[in-house]
This record gives C-alpha cells, sequence and structure tokens, in this order.
C-alpha cells in the first residue's frame, strides 16, 4: 500500500498517540460506536482500520472476540502491544479482497473512521457483506460531511480527496469527502439495511478534563456513527 497518510513509520507512531487522547476519538468517536454497539459479549468481531487497536480493546474488555485488519504495520505493532499476543491481526491493504476471511463469520464489522480513505468503497463493502453472518452488523463512522464542508469550503457536494492536518503535527490524513447522500447510497446500494444514525456529542467525562473545548465540540458536527445491519437469511 503507498504510503500516503499519516498512519505510517515515524507519523504512525505519532497517530497511534494522537488516537490515544484525542478528545475527537477518545470521547466522540470510541463512546458513540461503543453505545451503538450494545452487549457484545461472546460476539466475534472483525475491526478494519483497526489502527492501534484501541475500539478492539473497548469491545474486547466487553467480552468480544477481536479480529484485526490494518494496512499499517507501524498501528498494528502499537495494536499487538495493546490487545496481546492472542489476537488476530492482518496488515493487509483493504482496497482488496479479505480472502483469507471465511464466508458469514462474523457477528459485528467495526468500520471506525476508515471509509473515506477507501477509493474500492464498493468492493470493501461487498467483503464485509460477506463476511457477516445474515443479520450481523455493520457499526460504522466516518467523517460529518457538514464538518468537511464548514474546513474545507467549496461545494457541499464535492466528493474531493482531501488532506487534513493532524492538530498541528504535521502529519496529515488523505481522505474522500462524502455527503450524505453519497455515503447512504454506497451503504444502502451494497445491501445494508440502516438501523440508526447518530451524530455523535462528546460524552460528559470529556466536560471534567476540558470545559471549554467540550461546550465547543458540542455544537459542531464532527463524525456520523451507523449501525447497519445485512438482512437475515
Ligand atoms: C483514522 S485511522 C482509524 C483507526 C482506528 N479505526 C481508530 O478509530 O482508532 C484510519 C485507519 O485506516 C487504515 N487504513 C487506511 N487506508 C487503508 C487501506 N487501504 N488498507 C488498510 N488500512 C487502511 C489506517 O492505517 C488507519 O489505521
Amino acid at each position: 500500500m503507498r504510503p500516503k497518510t499519516a498512519y505510517h513509520d515515524d507519523l504512525g507512531d505519532l497517530f497511534a498517540e494522537h488516537a490515544e487522547t484525542s478528545p475527537y476519538n477518545a470521547w466522540i468517536d470510541r463512546p458513540a460506536l461503543l453505545d451503538l454497539a450494545g452487549d457484545v459479549k461472546e460476539r466475534r468481531v472483525l475491526d478494519v482500520g483497526c489502527g492501534a487497536g484501541h475500539h478492539a480493546a473497548g469491545f474486547m474488555a466487553r467480552g468480544a472476540e477481536v479480529v484485526g485488519v490494518d494496512g499499517s504495520a507501524t498501528l498494528l505493532r502499537h495494536a499487538r502491544a495493546r490487545l496481546g499476543d492472542g489476537v488476530e491481526l492482518w496488515l493487509h491493504d483493504l482496497e482488496q479482497p479479505l480472502d483469507f476471511l471465511a464466508d458469514a463469520s462474523f457477528d459485528d464489522v467495526v468500520c471506525a473512521l476508515m471509509i473515506h480513505h477507501i477509493d474500492n468503497r464498493r468492493g470493501l463493502l461487498s467483503e464485509l457483506l460477506r463476511v457477516l453472518r445474515p443479520s450481523g452488523r455493520l457499526l460504522l463512522s466516518t467523517t460529518h460531511p457538514t464538518a468537511d464542508w464548514r474546513h474545507f469550503g467549496g461545494s457541499y457536494h464535492s466528493s474531493e480527496w482531501v488532506d487534513l492536518d493532524l492538530g498541528g503535527s504535521g502529519a496529515s490524513i488523505h481522505y474522500q469527502r462524502a455527503t450524505l447522500e453519497l455515503l447512504l447510497g454506497e451503504l444502502l446500494g451494497a445491501g445494508f439495511a440502516l438501523d440508526r444514525l447518530v451524530e455523535p456529542r462528546p460524552v460528559p467525562g470529556f466536560r471534567e478534563i476540558d470545559r471549554e473545548r467540550y461546550e465547543r465540540l458540542s455544537t459542531a458536527p464532527t463524525f456520523l456513527a451507523l449501525r447497519l445491519v445485512k438482512p437475515g437469511a
């Protein structure tokens, strides 16, 4: 995979640290997906774009068995340290088929802040549908289109590839903007049914840490989090 984002080598180490403490990850995205997931005890969960394993750790702490896939060897090293030797982790380019995973072998797929990096979304979504069992769930988060519009400007309807600075760190991430119409069109077009959509705000614990930022992030769109279902047999 061409290292075009902040996720590789020394920038990968920086990103792993960023994902640990950034309020966007720790206080908005991760709690939102855990909330959408509900009880995951003894469920088999695939985490695509698992990065440094933060979501996987949260799901494992609630009793799930997690398999992680990511295209960054650097981030998988962080995931291994966080999750331990017993967890199955795959280094793989998610633009390509998931041939190493069996049909209908997962109860849930977590796809956190990753889909917007993928060009071949049709191929990836069809693979996620294949590895989910009937009635299995896709828990997906991505950038909120109005947050992107506010940040990058231009037309709301743009689906251009953009580079977002990572908090003044010198690293940036490369991804494709998508309107709600485009995102939902692709997910429903792939065969998923929409069960729930939320526009997550920071959870109250963050207020104790940084009240001013909590108030600010509570009024602004940041991410979308969706629970989708593979239609039953
Ligand atoms: C914003 S990070 C999210 C990481 C993790 N899901 C989290 O929420 O902490 C995006 C992740 O997608 C991975 N990624 C991006 N493009 C990829 C590709 N083509 N194949 C595999 N992984 C990819 C990156 O390596 C990175 O770990």
